[in-house]
């Protein structure tokens, strides 16, 4: 028997966002034909592996996470043959494929909820969802308080062919997302046929979308006095959407799904799940292999609370024997270079609300820092497209191009998450920043982008994404993600320092410089760092 190689265990892995990429044929919105012209970037950036957002036939409600067909490519993006195009340009640039995969609802496009909506109460169709009577004399009430997470009810009422009202639907997220109910079993068989597809076409991995809310507590009870599902109750419970312990079953069945197939196919939990000993559960052997630490990404960039997370997570994953997956950013969350110049508690918030304001030159400085802590730790590490280049979050964007649901549900009281999501810079001096060739975008790019474009930041050694690159590579060089990380005294409090492998990682998070000790440096966050430290500075050494 040959070992098992458990290349998810130290991997860096590139997430692209499908429509913010590349666009091949300048409608405006990327695709794969646009995405196999610039894989070669990502190859000399040095990452292992790629994770592609959904990418599957969709209304885009939710920018594809609302899937309407899980075996097929939206028209916007091209084809299964460009699929395979893509995959095999992958496989000549040595880069892994995973794919997101959405199991805990489908679009109200899919077959199964029209054949649902058009299907009587109690039906086979409605028993893939979570159909249920309203509350209150005619049903007019929904059956409980919960409220989506992007703002509104988390229940919508059907309309019957008479035009009388019928059944509510749950959707913790947009109407047009109605949840599966993970107890049917046409559910658990439909999603393993998902994955022998997507594993057949060669793709090495899946990341799982919201992995926590497979399973709801029976009875669907209220939560709290505001059904607020995303707050976190008395002594820290959570609401009765999440962590239910019957979702465990479910991962164990899908390994068993993907073990059929290959050893070396992995599953990735987005698990909005705290404390890491919690979350370490979706890890365990028998379970997935990655799961996205959330805590440590929201970790207060301060000395203490990094500490703290680092060591949580490595004692909690270390418990059941994985290794934890780091990640600075996605396509969900306030960009690092800006996230981190907030203070707390803002700086952990889910999506961007009016008002905040950043100082891009400390959100920077800080980024650069926070990439070389992450760069270094035991595990496996995610990049957000464009975190290499060292992007903002965009705040001004045109409300009418705002496309994330959250800003029309909450009547732009949170802005939602497209500051994130712009399409991302290539060439200085190109339409749309090279992005599309006829200078069409779904978001407009901020002026800004153009000194952020990958080419006017190449061969620079003061860029960030030179700073990415040089990461990488040393990471590779000494071995980093898989070795094992020793804390070291230093003089001060505000002085974090741990070594991995042969290389000592120096952080200065005080106002007051620090001399660095002997030693070779091989990497450090700004140029011209010899004998101090400054303020938010970080430096790789050797002895
Ligand atoms: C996950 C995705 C997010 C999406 C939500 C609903 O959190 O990352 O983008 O809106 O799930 O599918
Ligand atoms: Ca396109």
């Amino acid at each position: 028997m040959t070992a098992v190689h458990e290349w998810w265990r130290d991997a860096v892995i590139y997430q692209i966002y499908p429509r913010s990429f590349a666009d091949g044929n300048g409608d405006g919105i990327g695709d794969f034909s646009g995405i196999i012209h610039r894989l070669p970037a990502l190859r000399e950036l040095g990452v292992d592996a790629i994770w592609f957002s959904p990418f599957y036939v969709s209304p885009q409600n939710d920018a594809g996470y609302d899937v309407a067909d899980y075996c097929d490519i939206d028209p916007l993006f091209g084809t299964l043959d460009d699929f395979d195009a893509m995959m095999a340009e992958a496989n000549r640039l040595g880069l892994r494929v995973i794919v997101d995969v959405v199991p805990n609802h489908t679009s109200s496009e899919h077959v199964w909820f029209r054949a649902a909506l058009a299907a009587a109460p109690g039906s086979a169709e409605r028993e893939r969802y979570i159909f249920r009577n309203g509350k209150g004399e005619n049903g007019e009430l929904p059956p409980n308080n919960w409220k989506s997470m992007f703002g509104g009810p988390a229940w919508t009422r059907t309309i019957n062919d008479d035009g009388t009202s019928g059944q509510w639907y749950l959707h913790l997220f947009d109407t047009s997302q109605p949840d599966l109910n993970w107890e049917n079993n046409d559910v658990l068989e439909y999603f393993d046929d998902v994955f022998r597809f997507w594993m057949k076409r060669g793709v090495s991995g899946f990341r799982i979308d919201v992995a926590h809310a497979l399973r709801k507590q029976a009875g669907l009870p209220d939560w709290g006095d505001d059904g607020e599902i995303k707050n976190i109750g008395p002594g820290g419970t959570v609401a009765p959407a999440w962590e239910q312990p019957e979702t465990h079953d479910i991962f164990r069945r899908w390994l068993r799904v993907l073990r059929e197939h290959s050893d070396e196919t992995m599953l990735c939990a987005e698990a909005w799940v705290n404390p890491p000993s919690e979350l370490a559960k979706w890890v365990r052997p028998d379970e997935m292999q990655q799961a996205f630490n959330f805590v440590y990404c929201y970790a207060e960039w301060a000395p203490a609370p990094q500490r703290t997370v680092i060591d949580q997570s490595l004692d909690a994953f270390g418990a059941v024997g994985a290794a934890s997956t780091w990640v600075l950013s996605n396509h969900d969350i306030i960009r690092a270079a800006s996230r981190l110049s907030l203070p707390y508690p803002e700086g952990g918030a889910y999506d961007l609300i009016p008002g905040l304001v950043f100082d891009e030159a400390l959100g920077r400085r800080r980024a650069r820092a926070a990439a070389m802590v992450m760069l270094s730790l035991p595990g496996a590490a995610y990049i957000y497209q464009g975190e290499e280049l060292g992007l903002p979050e965009v705040i001004d964007i045109n409300p009418l191009e705002r496309q994330d649901p959250t800003f029309a549900r909450t009547n732009g009281e949170r802005l939602g998450r497209d500051g994130c999501r712009v399409q991302i810079p290539w060439e200085q001096d190109k339409p749309a920043y090279g992005f599309s060739e006829t200078g069409k975008s779904w978001i407009t790019q901020p002026a800004i982008f153009g000194k952020l474009a990958r080419d006017a930041q190449q061969g620079d050694a003061t860029s960030f994404l030179e700073h990415y690159r040089h990461l990488l590579s040393v990471r590779r060089q000494h071995g980093l993600g898989a070795g094992s990380l020793t804390w070291n005294a230093t003089a001060r409090d505000d002085v974090l320092s741990y070594t991995v492998n042969d290389v000592t990682v120096i952080v200065n998070f005080g106002t007051e410089p620090y001399a660095i000790p002997a030693g070779e440096i091989i990497a450090a966050s700004a140029s011209g760092i010899s004998s101090q430290l400054g303020t938010d500075q970080a430096v790789w050494i050797v002895a």
